[in-house]
């Protein structure tokens, strides 16, 4: 299904619901939401279940996410009666890094964590995109200074070039806040001890009275920086290097 690229501002017009509704209906099956089950990954899954039950969702299991949000991912299997596609980390190259970098290494630099994002999110995200035409993510324009851009539909050119919907993107957090409480979409337990934005358990912490909502991610970095490759990529000459070495090791 192509779709002429002059056309994707339209939808920016479009509410969120304008937005999944037209996605549905051109893509699915070969549609799914990326969700790591933030709040605002829940608000895309309740309203595209609103619209089509059958929507398909997917989720990138890094090994290292907290009980919580496998706790969450087993809450909405069974609330919305679907099933979660679960894509994990290759084996070997899980070993590969760990064997020469420590089961922690994402702390030592920011190559090697972006080394592990690599691993653990970037390429299991390809695959589950291979049998894609597009993708919805939860992304939001002001949850960082790299996200500002963030356009309701795109080509994404680092995927092949399929289509990726980002249908709440021009929403506050306010108002993703509002829309779980009204809507009763359950949340990561999470939430309520203090954190704002979850990710891995060993990269996320909650943020102190002040902080902005990311501060919680990698905290240890500039938020210039704090991206994991999924949506945004500026490597490094190391992280290059060590991830030539990575592909070599593991072919
Ligand atoms: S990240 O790049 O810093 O990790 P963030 O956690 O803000 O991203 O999530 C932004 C969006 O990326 C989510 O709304 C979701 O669509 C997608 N995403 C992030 N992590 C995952 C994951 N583990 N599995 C599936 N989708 C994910
Ligand atoms: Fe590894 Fe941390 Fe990235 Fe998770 S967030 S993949 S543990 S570096």
């Amino acid at each position: 299904m192509s779709i002429a690229v002059d056309d994707l501002t339209r939808f920016d017009e479009q509410s969120a619901e304008e937005v999944l509704a037209w996605a549905l209906d051109t893509y699915h099956p070969r549609l799914a939401i990326s969700a790591a089950f933030l709040v605002e990954d829940m608000v895309v899954i309740d309203l595209a279940h609103k619209i089509d039950p059958g929507v398909r969702v997917f989720t990138l299991d890094t090994g290292r996410l907290p009980q919580e949000t496998y706790q969450l991912i087993d809450d909405v299997r069974s609330k919305y009666n679907i099933d979660i596609e679960v894509q994990f980390p290759d084996a070997s190259q899980t070993q590969a890094l760990v064997r020469k970098h420590g089961m922690n290494l994402f702390y030592k630099d920011q190559a090697l964590r972006l080394l592990c994002c690599q691993v653990r999110k970037v390429f299991p995200l390809e695959k589950a995109l291979s049998g894609l035409d597009a993708w919805v993510t939860g992304l939001r324009r002001d949850q960082n200074v790299t996200r500002t851009n963030v356009p309701k539909v795109g080509v994404d050119h680092a995927h092949g070039d399929i289509i990726k919907i980002n249908p709440i993107a021009d929403w506050s957090k306010d108002r993703v806040l509002a829309y779980i409480k009204d809507n009763k979409v359950p949340y990561n337990a999470l939430y309520d001890q203090g954190y704002t934005s979850i990710g891995c358990a060993p990269c996320t912490r909650p943020i102190q009275p002040g902080e902005e909502d990311r501060a919680g991610r990698w905290w240890w970095e500039d938020a210039a920086t704090k991206e994991c490759g999924l949506h945004h990529q500026s490597p490094s000459e190391r992280f290059q290097e060590e991830l030539a070495w990575l592909k070599d090791e593991t072919r």
